[in-house]
């Protein structure tokens, strides 16, 4: 069955605030999307919206399956996994027990297997199980939040700003994963990033988002060679 992604006409925001405006795209399965976009313009807000974060009209389907109007846990069940920015693991608690509650909505495979899986991904982990995930550094931190997510066995992918606060080869290193995990686990995964040459370095597709509209969408060769994005979000952070 395919697990595109589809979305249409998603309007969403807080309270009276609107903040999407109509953002229609969709991402085929197994493809990466990178979504780009000064600060502000809702990313973080589009990936809250399609994992249920907040409240959204409009659609979103996976694979067929409509996530709008579901809370958190029923879009987490549907195998939508979502690293929010900032990371959102759960300082006090252990490396191990931030893995474990990954898993606790899925049903199925055993987790032991999906532990063993995370750790050959992040090797760094494997060595700090039994630390608390506070004590960990930034970037043992954005792996631990992605192989937590990971414990999902997801087929939707949601990351926000994976590079934030990390050194250049860290964000490196990451990405590096992510296209792995992409490739050999055929997810499919929706990237918000600052950094807009890494991510179309692993993305098929990408759009730019202002004030919560899609004001350009294209290959990531095509948007890595817009003059305008270069101009905008490709000129300083390389
Ligand atoms: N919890 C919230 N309550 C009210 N308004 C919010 C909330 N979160 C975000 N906003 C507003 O929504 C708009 C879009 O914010 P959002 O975080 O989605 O942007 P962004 O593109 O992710 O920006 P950045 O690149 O800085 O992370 C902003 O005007 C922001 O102030
Ligand atoms: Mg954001």
């Amino acid at each position: 069955m395919s697990t595109d992604l589809v979305v249409s006409d998603l309007v969403a925001g807080y309270g009276d605030a609107q903040v999407l405006h109509g953002v229609s795209f969709t991402v085929r399965e197994g493809e990466v999307c990178a979504i780009l976009g000064p600060n502000g313009a809702g990313k973080t807000t589009l990936l809250r919206a399609l994992s249920g974060m907040v409240k959204a009209r409009g659609t979103i389907t996976l694979g067929g399956a409509a996530l709008t109007g579901r809370p958190p846990d029923a879009v987490a069940r549907l195998g939508v996994a979502h690293v929010p920015e900032g990371r959102g693991t759960f300082m006090p608690l252990t490396v191990e027990e931030n893995l474990r509650l990954g898993a606790y909505v899925r049903r199925g495979p055993s987790v032991e297997e999906d532990l063993e899986r995370v750790h050959q991904y992040f090797p760094v982990l494997k060595k700090r199980l039994k630390q608390a995930a506070g004590s960990l550094s930034g970037g043992e931190q954005q792996m631990l939040a992605l192989g937590r997510a990971l414990m999902l066995r997801p087929r939707l992918l949601l990351l926000d700003e994976p590079s934030l606060g990390l050194a250049p080869l860290v964000t490196r290193e990451l990405f590096r994963i992510v296209r792995t995990i992409n490739e050999e686990e055929r997810t499919t995964v929706v990237v918000v990033e600052q950094n807009a040459h890494l991510a179309l370095g692993i993305a098929q597709q990408a759009h730019v988002l202002e004030t919560g509209r899609i004001v350009l969408s294209g290959t990531a060769a095509q948007i890595q060679a817009d003059e305008q994005v270069a101009q905008s979000y490709l000129g300083y952070r390389v």
